[in-house]
């Protein structure tokens, strides 16, 4: 029986969750799996409401699950900042999510804004550190509000910090029969970050003869991402780069209604979630894509050890977009978000 913390959170978060659970139930009664969910309604009424984002008893008892399933947070009453630090970073960096893994693999049928490319030249994945680099948190102000104040912002690298992320991800190419590994730096500028990684990468290779090492620049690899994507396998990067890099691989991929992503912890409890945001307008009007919630689902039960009904479910999201679906954005898929989970589950 697997024990699943749910967070609807904001916006049309609490629609992509239900077309997610709904998937996952069917998926339960074909494969026979049991789990059992408990919800949690944090999120931007629940700060307004309480004036607490986050109680710390919430954040030991996320820590019981086997997984956790989110929709997305983001309240336009909220000021940016405090529910992002809040809830999500606070959640990564407290329950050590220290991979954010990002498939970005373009199913047939799924228009690309890249020309002359198809779903044989977009299938790769990004490997996010998630718990350290400019995300950590480090800095301050010294003089602030004066004409002469300073805003630091460090990036954090530690060592342990990056040799367990380069190491998930040599570990990932080779369970997943993923023969190259990209890292994704900036070392001709960022030469102590950088640097570290570098080594920690060519070191941590060496037990890894059968993968090929590759390490582009951030600004290139972002250009051939567009112009070839075939090139990449699987790409590992720093927190920051990865949250930039994810964005423009969602979008070659057919955009924020299909993209999702895992926070991990290998062996510990896991967060899903679709990639995009909370997208407040169209909350309630039962019309985005809740194909990113439903792949998260599947990465989820993937995590969870149910490989087939995971597999199961990528395929009927592949078929869905293929046989379907007009378009991925919200209100042209040609089928309401109930709709569309509907027919996943159905094909399943
Ligand atoms: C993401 C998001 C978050 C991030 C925000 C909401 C804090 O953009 O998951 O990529 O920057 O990591
Ligand atoms: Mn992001």
């Amino acid at each position: 029986m697997y024990k699943i913390a749910v967070i609807p959170g904001d916006g049309t978060g609490p629609e992509q969750v239900n077309e997610g659970l709904k998937v996952i139930q069917a998926a339960s009664e074909k494969f026979g799996f049991s789990y059992r969910t408990e919800s949690y309604p944090l999120g931007g009424n629940y700060y307004l409401q309480k004036g607490e984002v986050l109680p710390p008893s919430i954040l030991e008892e996320l820590k019981q699950f086997d997984a956790i399933l989110l929709g997305a947070i983001g309240h336009p009453d909220v000021k940016p900042g405090i529910l992002e630090k809040g809830l999500l970073l606070k959640i990564r960096f407290e329950l050590d999510f220290y991979i954010n893994l990002r498939p970005v693999k373009l199913y047939p049928g799924v228009e690309t804004p890249l020309k002359n490319k198809g779903p044989g030249d977009i299938d790769f994945v990004v490997i996010r550190e998630n718990t350290e680099g400019l995300y950590a948190g480090s800095g301050g102000f010294l003089r602030k509000g004066t004409p002469n104040e300073i805003a630091v912002q460090e990036s954090i690298n530690t060592r342990l910090g990056v040799e367990r992320c380069l190491r998930f991800a040599f570990e990932y190419c080779c369970k997943q029969q993923r023969k190259k590994l990209t890292l994704c730096g900036k070392t001709n500028v960022l030469t102590y970050a950088f640097d570290l990684w570098e080594r920690a990468f060519y070191e941590a290779g060496k037990d890894y003869p059968e993968i090929d090492q590759d390490y582009g620049h951030v600004d290139a690899v972002s250009m051939w991402m567009v112009k070839n994507p075939e090139w990449f396998d699987v790409i590992v990067t720093d927190n920051m780069f990865g949250d930039i890099i994810t964005d423009l691989g969602a979008m070659i991929q057919g955009g924020m209604g299909i993209a999702a992503g895992g926070n991990l912890h290998p062996g510990r409890v896991s967060m899903f979630e679709p990639i995009g945001g909370s997208a407040p307008r169209y909350a309630g009007k039962n019309c985005i894509n809740p194909l990113a919630a439903i792949s998260a689902g599947a990465m989820m039960l993937d995590h969870l050890g149910e490989i087939k009904a995971s597999a199961a479910i990528e395929k009927s999201i592949a078929r869905i977009c293929n046989e379907k679906l007009e378009d991925l954005s919200a209100g042209r898929m040609g089928y309401s978000t109930s709709q569309v989970g509907d027919l996943v589950a159905e094909s399943l």
